[in-house]
């Protein structure tokens, strides 16, 4: 159905305009190109199990080391269910957490109930992020990157929502350092990775992609999570902040 006025029905009269399921006239035309709901069933409930487990093992740590320098008014992008929000430091106002995937969004909706500073979880993808021009002071990125098919997409619409010299903090994990550890990644990008942990893809270059939006990165630590003595294919991290400039 289009909804266009003017069409007549069998008998040439004309049918009154009526509106279709998605026609959304306040929302920007960029913000209706890409589905909002991305379901991953099995890899949602997966996540939420494991997270736990992460989180246990050192990343919880690594998280608090990400969010300790932010103040203001915060955008977390791919929130997932919501892992960071008991983090998030006092000099922070709000926190606006965008997630695409409805069965975490949901476990992040219970868990900003339980936040030190009001959280609020918005439906949305990264590419097309429901926030308006310059309004946030910081933004947040937690092992998302290698999960989104246009990472310069997501990274221009994160320019846009900062403010002038509004900070961005990252978690992720990339490239590993030598070629050994890069041709396993990508024998991993190309086989079984992407299909059992929801389209994450491990060669990929999250600092790069950064500096080439054009952010300035400020700080950057190169670590390993887990920290074992086996190098996974998302074993190489990056832990920084960098800057939007102007
Ligand atoms: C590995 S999980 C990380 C979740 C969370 N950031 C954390 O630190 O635990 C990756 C997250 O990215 C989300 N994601 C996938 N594609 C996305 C997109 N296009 N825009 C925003 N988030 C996306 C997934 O739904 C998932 O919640």
């Amino acid at each position: 159905m289009t909804g266009r006025a003017g069409r007549r029905g069998a008998g040439g009269a004309r049918t009154p305009r009526r509106p279709t399921a998605v026609h959304h006239p306040e929302v920007p035309a960029r913000q209706r190109v890409l589905p909002t709901d991305r379901p991953r069933p099995v890899f949602s409930r997966l996540y939420a199990r494991i997270s736990e487990g992460m989180d246990a093992e050192g990343l919880g740590a690594l998280r608090t080391e990400l969010l300790a320098p932010l103040s203001g008014s915060v955008v977390e992008v791919g929130c997932g269910n919501g892992r960071n929000f008991t983090r998030y430091p006092a000099a922070v106002t709000g926190v606006t957490a965008v997630e695409p995937e409805p069965h975490l969004r949901g476990l992040a909706t219970r868990a900003a109930a339980a936040a030190p500073v009001p959280v609020t979880v918005v439906a949305g993808t990264a590419e097309a992020l429901p926030l308006p021009d310059g309004g946030a002071d910081a933004a947040v990125l937690c092992l998302v990157l290698c999960s989104l098919p246009d990472r310069d997409r997501a990274l221009a619409e994160l320019t846009r929502v900062l403010r002038p010299g509004g900070t961005l903090a990252f978690l992720e994990h990339g490239l590993g350092p030598t070629r050994r550890v890069r041709a396993a990644q990508r024998l991993a990008d190309a086989t079984l990775w992407p299909l059992l942990a929801g389209g994450c893809h491990t060669a990929v270059d999250p600092v790069g992609s950064i500096q080439r939006a054009g952010f300035e990165v400020t700080t950057l630590r190169r670590l390993r999570f887990p920290d074992s003595r086996l190098t996974l294919p998302a074993t190489p991290h990056v832990l920084g902040l960098a800057r939007r400039p102007g």
